[in-house]
């Protein structure tokens, strides 16, 4: 009894069909009134008491591994069928909406593009951070008001470790490993502890670039910033530098460009003065250079920050902030081309 059990389980394990009605019959065949199941239950009755419970199982799992197997080629079948029904071969594909890329990215990307034309690579740091990379090492006094409460996040309970302020820590952690020369460009997202509103957000992102090498002068970063600023914006784009203070750098200056929005001539984007701040830059400040192990009387360099957010605004003129983070596809659709 149990070899005809085993036996008709390796049939039934093995049984194919490739239509309905192929399925029907062997349905007939092992499930029915008069199917091999049936024959065997009938055949039980003579099985000796003392095996009964061990036929009986097996019994139940041939039933099982029939009633199992015919549902599965009752479905094979049917999925043929409906798909042989109405598959046409000669119909126009489904349009697959494919996404496009953040504006912001799109941004970054050129920026870093132009820039590694000029022969900057790329660093990346932790956008969770150490006092000393945001602020000591970037030469900020311990009571400047930028550590304050009201711009830094601090990571609950860990007065030392912070949401970075600036991608200035970037331009740290690289000096910490590297001698110069030393040329990288570092993009990333930075934290400031901001109302969130249409001009500002408690995130965003920048972009800093770095060199340091012998003799690199405020020539050099005045040269690539008018080559950044006429790649960026087009040839006719005319820039101007402004004195400014950093604690990192000596000297400072923010660089404004004629505005591209009104070329010049003066627009609300302008506040009608013609001109745009795009960025904060200068030459690294010696005590910058010292306190990241490079010799300030051998070695000069200069850093530029921008933010990218801004430097989207000029290009596409998105007026709320916030729809950069909100993530609607309506918004985000209107860069397909930019991709
Ligand atoms: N780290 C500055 C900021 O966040 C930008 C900057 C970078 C300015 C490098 C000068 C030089 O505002």
């Amino acid at each position: 009894m149990i070899e005809k059990i085993e036996k008709l389980k390796a049939e039934v394990a093995a049984l194919q069909a490739h239509t309905a009605d192929e399925v029907e019959a062997l349905r007939i065949k092992y499930l029915s009134k008069k199917g091999a199941l049936n024959e065997l239950m009938a055949d039980f009755r003579n099985v000796p008491a003392e095996l009964k419970k061990e036929v009986g199982m097996k019994l139940n799992e041939l039933k099982t591994l029939a009633q199992d197997r015919i549902n599965e080629l009752r479905d094979n079948v049917a999925v043929e069928a409906t798909a042989g029904d109405d598959l046409d071969l000669t119909r126009t594909p489904y349009p697959i909406p494919l996404g496009t890329r953040h504006p912001l990215t799109i941004v970054k990307n050129e920026i870093v593009d132009i820039f590694s034309r000029l022969g900057f690579i790329l660093a990346e740091g932790p956008e969770v951070e150490d006092d000393w990379h945001v602020y000591s090492s970037m030469n900020f006094a311990d009571d400047h008001p930028a550590r304050d409460m009201q711009d830094t996040f601090f990571v609950e309970s860990h007065p030392d470790i912070i949401l970075r302020s600036h991608t200035s820590s970037v331009q740290a952690r690289v000096m910490e490993r590297n001698q110069p020369p030393i040329r990288v460009i570092c993009p990333g997202r930075v934290y400031r502890n901001e109302a969130i509103s249409a001009r500002a957000h408690c995130f965003f992102h920048q972009v800093e670039g770095l060199y340091i090498d012998k003799n690199v002068s405020f020539t050099d970063l005045k040269q690539v910033l008018l080559l950044f600023a006429q790649e960026m914006f087009g040839p006719d784009t005319k820039i101007r530098l402004r004195p400014s203070y950093f604690p990192f750098t000596e000297p400072s200056a923010e660089m404004d460009i004629s505005c591209n929005i009104c070329g010049g001539e003066g627009c609300s984007f302008c506040k009608h003065t013609g001109w745009v701040e795009i960025l904060g830059c200068g030459m690294v400040d010696p005590a910058v250079l010292e306190a990241n192990g490079i010799d300030s009387k051998e070695y000069t360099g200069y850093a530029f920050g921008m933010g990218i957010e801004r430097i989207t605004n000029l290009k596409y003129q998105v007026k709320d902030l916030r729809m950069f983070s909100e993530n609607d596809t309506r918004f985000l659709d209107e860069f397909v081309s930019a991709n």
